[in-house]
């Protein structure tokens, strides 16, 4: 499975870099099989060896330029960076990134080869509609996005349930995991809201095969237990 942590606008590039060595060092202790994953805040990215594989939350489509703001793949490879997220809704619905401009960025980087986690989910309004609806609305997401491309991960993070405490049943998480794996064989995480009391109920539903956790990870000894859930699961 794939424990995947994103720590958003959190820690510092010191605390940072103690999360990755107290990953790395739980990971030496204890003999698992999981695929690790942690994505920094931008200006906390550093040079990393171990096996956990950093991502970076957000790059543009670039080598480098006249990109105010923005980090381009010189300053991933300074770090070795081959992995990243596309498509957070944080992204979509706070700083507006539109579905043509996720399809670029994503095209941009597979063409890399890079490992990219796509995020798709439905807000609450959209939610609160039929399953027909939807799935109507995540169709959209998956509009542009290569589903075959083979360093694919998709995460379904429905954006009511993130950083709300809320989450979707088990019943209708393994019903939607379910439903967007006849789009992709890609692997799919579940995100939102998932803590360290629910990330083992989870992690054991039909369809998933990793979480990608924000607040419930940034203790990371909650982050290390959600390692062991994955291993327990033994998918
Ligand atoms: P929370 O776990 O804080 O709800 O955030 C989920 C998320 O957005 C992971 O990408």
């Amino acid at each position: 499975m794939i424990i995947a942590s994103n720590l958003k606008t959190n820690l510092t590039r010191s605390q940072t870099t103690s999360y990755m060595m107290d990953v790395e060092n739980f990971l030496e202790k204890n003999t698992l099989s999981q695929e690790i994953l942690v994505f920094p805040a931008q200006s906390s990215l550093s040079a990393h060896s171990g096996q956990v594989t950093q991502g970076a939350q957000n790059a543009y489509a670039t080598t480098n330029g006249a990109f105010t703001g923005e980090i381009g793949t010189e300053q991933l490879e300074e770090f070795g960076i081959k992995t990243i997220l596309i498509g957070h809704s944080e992204r979509r619905h706070i700083l507006g990134e539109s579905q043509e401009s996720l399809v670029t960025k994503f095209n941009f980087y597979k063409n890399l080869g890079f490992k990219i986690v796509y995020c798709v989910g439905e807000p609450l309004d959209v939610r609160e509609q039929t399953d027909e609806v939807m799935m109507k609305y995540l169709d959209l997401q998956y509009e542009g996005i290569d589903t075959s491309y083979e360093n694919l991960i998709i995460a379904y993070e429905p954006v009511w349930a993130i950083g709300t405490g809320l989450t979707p049943s088990l019943e209708d998480i393994s019903k939607i995991h379910l439903k967007l794996k006849e789009k992709s064989t890609a692997p799919l995480l579940y995100g939102g809201s998932v803590k360290v009391d629910t990330a083992k109920d989870i992690l054991a539903c039909e369809g998933v095969d990793g979480v990608l956790v924000g607040s419930g990870a940034l203790a990371v000894e909650n982050f290390c237990k959600m390692i062991t859930f994955a291993e327990e699961a033994g998918k």
